[in-house]
C-alpha cells in the first residue's frame, strides 16, 4: 500500500527560553536553532523511518530546497512537491526549561495549493492507498472529497484546529488522530474522555485515536467485526523537547496500519517512537529510526 502525505513543510526557528514570553514583555532567548519541520514533513519522515512507502505532496518556496532534500534522503518520494513563488512556511517556536513548546506558524508556501493540483496529485493513487493530512495546508475539504471518490483511506490530524475544519466532511475519513485538546474541539465536548462517544454518535464509521501526553493514548477502531478499543501507556522519557512527538506517533501509527499490523502493535510502536523523540531537540531530527524503536521495545 502506498501512503500519500499531502502536507506542510516548515523551517522551524526554535528559541530556548526560561518561560514563554508574556504580552507586552521582551524576553531574552537562551539559544536559537534552525530545524526542518512542519507537521506534514515530520509525519512523512516518521512514516518513512517506520518502513512505509511514502509520497509527500505540497508546495515549497525558494528557501525550501533543503526540506525537499531532507525528505528525499529519508527515502520519501518528492516528485509531487511543487515549487511556488512564496515565502517558505515557517514557525517561531519557544521551548521552555521543561521541554514544553508554543508555536507561532506562518503558512506561506504551504497555503499555495491550487485546485488543479489536487486531482493531479491524487492521480496515481487509488482504493486501499492511504492519504495523511494535517491542517497546515489549504484546500483540505477538496482534497478529502477527491481522495474519498478514489476509495483512499484518509487519516486526518486536524492540527492546528481552526474553523476551516468545519468544511471538511469527517464522514469521509477513516481515522481521526487528535490530542486531548483537539479531541474536545472536534467532538465539541468539555473533557477528552467524552470525545469518542460524541464523535461516534455523529460519524459512526470514523475510527479515532486520542493521544493523552503522559497518560498515553486510546484508540477506537470501527471495523466490519465491531469496534475495538485499545489503550496504550506512555513510555517514560527524559523530556527535552516535545516538538513533533505527536507527528512521530502519527507517522509510526499509520505506517503500522498500512503494513497490516494489529492495532495494539501499532500503538505500542508509535508510543515508543514518540517517547524517544521527546528526549531529543528539534522536530524532524528527533524522530527515531525503526531499529531504535524495536530496540527500545525489546528492552521493556
Ligand atoms: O508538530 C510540530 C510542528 O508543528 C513543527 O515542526 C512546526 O513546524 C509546526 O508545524
Amino acid at each position: 500500500m502506498k501512503v500519500l502525505n499531502f502536507g506542510s513543510l516548515n523551517i522551524d526557528y526554535v528559541y530556548g527560553v526560561d518561560y514563554f514570553v508574556r504580552a507586552g514583555e521582551t524576553l531574552k532567548a537562551r539559544s536559537r536553532e534552525i530545524f526542518p519541520g512542519g507537521k506534514g514533513l515530520n509525519q512523512s519522515i516518521a512514516l518513512a523511518r517506520a518502513g512505509a512507502r511514502v509520497y509527500h505532496a505540497g508546495c515549497i518556496g525558494p528557501e525550501g530546497e533543503m526540506l525537499r532534500a531532507l525528505l528525499s534522503k529519508d527515502g520519501v518520494d518528492v516528485s509531487l512537491l511543487r515549487q511556488v513563488d512564496a515565502p517558505q512556511g515557517h514557525t517561531v517556536i519557544q521551548v521552555d526549561r521543561k521541554g514544553q513548546n508554543c508555536i507561532l506558524l506562518y503558512g506561506g508556501s504551504n497555503r499555495c495549493v491550487q485546485p488543479s493540483q489536487v486531482d493531479e496529485t491524487l492521480a496515481g493513487f487509488g482504493a486501499g492507498d492511504w492519504l495523511v493530512l494535517q491542517n497546515e495546508i489549504n484546500l483540505l475539504p477538496q482534497i478529502v472529497d477527491a481522495a474519498y471518490e478514489r476509495g483512499m483511506r484518509i487519516a486526518l490530524n486536524p492540527s492546528p484546529w481552526e474553523d476551516n475544519l468545519k468544511d471538511v466532511d469527517f464522514g469521509k475519513l477513516t481515522w481521526l488522530l487528535v490530542n486531548e485538546i483537539e479531541a474536545c474541539q472536534s467532538a465539541d465536548c468539555a473533557r477528552p474522555e467524552q470525545a469518542w462517544e460524541a464523535l461516534h454518535a455523529r460519524w459512526s464509521g470514523l475510527s479515532v485515536l486520542i493521544t493523552l501526553g503522559g497518560a498515553g493514548s486510546v484508540a477506537h477502531q470501527v471495523t466490519g467485526n465491531g469496534i475495538f478499543e485499545v489503550r496504550q501507556q506512555a513510555f517514560p522519557a527524559q523530556t527535552v523537547d516535545t516538538t513533533a512527538a505527536g507527528d512521530t506517533f502519527t507517522g509510526y501509527f499509520i505506517a503500522g496500519l498500512a503494513a497490516g499490523m494489529t492495532l495494539p502493535a501499532c500503538m505500542r510502536r508509535a508510543s515508543m517512537a514518540a517517547s524517544i523523540s521527546v528526549a531529543r531537540p528539534g522536530a524532524a531530527g528527533s524522530i527515531p529510526e525503526r531499529d531504535e524503536v524495536e530496540a527500545g521495545l525489546s528492552r521493556l
